[in-house]
């Protein structure tokens, strides 16, 4: 077999057999091919796509690339959650707690942020003393005591999807739906997850900008899941704005345990309470998703989540004071005002263009081995349907760095900001199953 007739045969609009995926997965992860051709390879299958059975095929060659986690060990249904990615995406850090409150086993293995969206193993280090690694061993003895943990993916899932990844990041080839479906689901089949509900995000900051390709990309994703018996459920939510007022790591901590308190953001609270639910029923406490939702509600007005959050915390290593008290955060030096040129109705906030000023001011990497700033983010002060004076604060740029001028003008263009208010508000546009 060679690598260049396989390039030919997708470039020609044909069908892979497995055997022909396998060999390049398996050459690519062995350094056999090189990166030209598998930067070729992807751009012909963002050109002319892949079947569903070549996407299977794609995430099984990915699954094989490396370890597979066997979580029988774990007692109970296990339930996991992934987000296509966001900013302001804090979901996680709410549903786990929230869910694990129910007796449900959370077993959760999360990634660090990469470009304009941010990760929950960052965040968590935003948290002093909070192990975000926890070995095999660890992680399962925690799932059975505790019913909750979370670990960040070790270096040896998926090898395949990483250096895919990386090379899908400077072709211009991640917004390629099986491309993004089998990265997904081959880190999610590999890390052991049973029940999984996939948060599918579109809009301004989100890779798939239309409800089309977002439902597509859901449905392919649940068939992929399903076909390999885990039960999944995709819920595809709305990124056009940021996700509730907090972006960067620190700050997206202190949301969290806002909305756990119940003095979230609607939209972040409305998200985060979707998706536990169908967590809730997939990890069989509940059939009716208004029970479940109202349930999780009752938790978190009752101060159960929370409570339960502060003990993953501790069983994590991590100090909970800040709970109580946020300025034992990481704090950034300079807290800059950025105000709005002109008054109106905010019609809508590019998203991705935020993720990019946070980035910018430290909160994110602009390639894999940067460190990143926990102090470093953006506090949204108005959001979309708000009206704003001339010379109102739109938001609030936290940041080490003494020249944020390049962020603040990034961040002005985000909004647009119009006399009437024009938009319908939605938050779920759909399930699939
Ligand atoms: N998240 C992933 O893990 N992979 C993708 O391709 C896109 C988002």
């Amino acid at each position: 077999m060679r690598a260049y007739d396989l390039i030919l045969k997708k470039r020609n609009g044909k069908i892979l057999e497995k055997e022909e995926i396998d060999f390049f997965i398996n050459g690519f992860v062995n350094n056999e091919i090189p990166d030209y051709q598998v930067s070729a390879l992807l751009m012909a299958i963002y050109f002319n796509g892949l079947t569903k059975r070549e996407t299977i095929d794609l995430t099984m060659a990915i699954v094989n690339s490396g370890d597979i986690i066997d979580l029988s060990e774990i007692q109970g249904i296990t339930v996991d959650k992934h987000s296509t990615g966001g900013v302001g995406d804090k979901i996680s850090l709410v549903v786990l707690p929230l869910v694990s409150s129910l007796g449900i086993p959370v077993a959760k293995i999360s990634g660090r942020g990469l470009g304009h969206t941010g990760g929950t193993i960052d965040k968590l280090e935003s948290i002093e003393g909070f192990k975000t690694q926890l070995s095999k061993e660890k992680f399962v003895a925690n799932v059975n005591k505790y019913k909750m943990a979370i670990t960040s993916q070790s270096a040896d899932i998926t090898p395949g999807d990483r250096k895919l990844y990386a090379l899908r990041d400077v072709t211009a080839t991640v917004d390629s739906i099986p491309l993004i479906a089998s990265s997904i689901m081959s880190k999610k089949i590999a890390s052991g997850a049973m029940r999984i509900v996939l948060d599918v995000k579109v809009g301004s900051g989100a890779f798939l900008k239309t409800i089309d390709e977002a439902k597509e990309l859901a449905r392919l994703m649940v068939d992929i899941g399903n076909g390999l018996n885990r039960k999944t459920f995709a819920v595809i939510t709305d990124m056009n704005q940021p996700l509730g007022y907090e972006v960067g790591n620190a700050n997206e901590i202190k949301e969290a345990v806002k909305v756990l308190s119940g003095q979230g953001a609607v939209d972040e609270t409305t998200v985060a309470l979707t998706i536990a639910s169908y967590m809730a029923i997939l990890g069989g406490a509940f059939d009716n998703f208004d029970i479940a939702y109202r349930n999780l509600q009752d938790l978190i007005l009752s101060g159960t989540a929370l409570n339960k959050f502060k003990e993953l915390i501790v069983i994590q290593g991590g100090r909970p004071d800040f709970i109580d008290d946020f300025n034992l955060l990481p704090q950034s030096k300079y807290n800059i005002s950025v105000k709005s040129d002109e008054e109106g109705y905010v019609n809508s906030i590019n998203a991705e263009k935020v993720g990019l000023a946070a980035m910018m001011l430290g909160a994110g990497r602009k390639t894999k081995n940067d460190l990143i700033d926990h102090s470093a983010g953006i506090t949204m002060i108005k959001k979309v349907g708000d009206r704003g004076e001339k010379n109102e604060e739109l938001c609030i740029l936290h940041t080490n760095f003494l020249n944020s001028s390049e962020a603040a003008h990034i961040i002005k263009k985000s909004y647009v900001i119009e006399k009437e208010f024009n938009k319908k508000m939605q938050y779920i546009y759909d399930i699939i199953q």
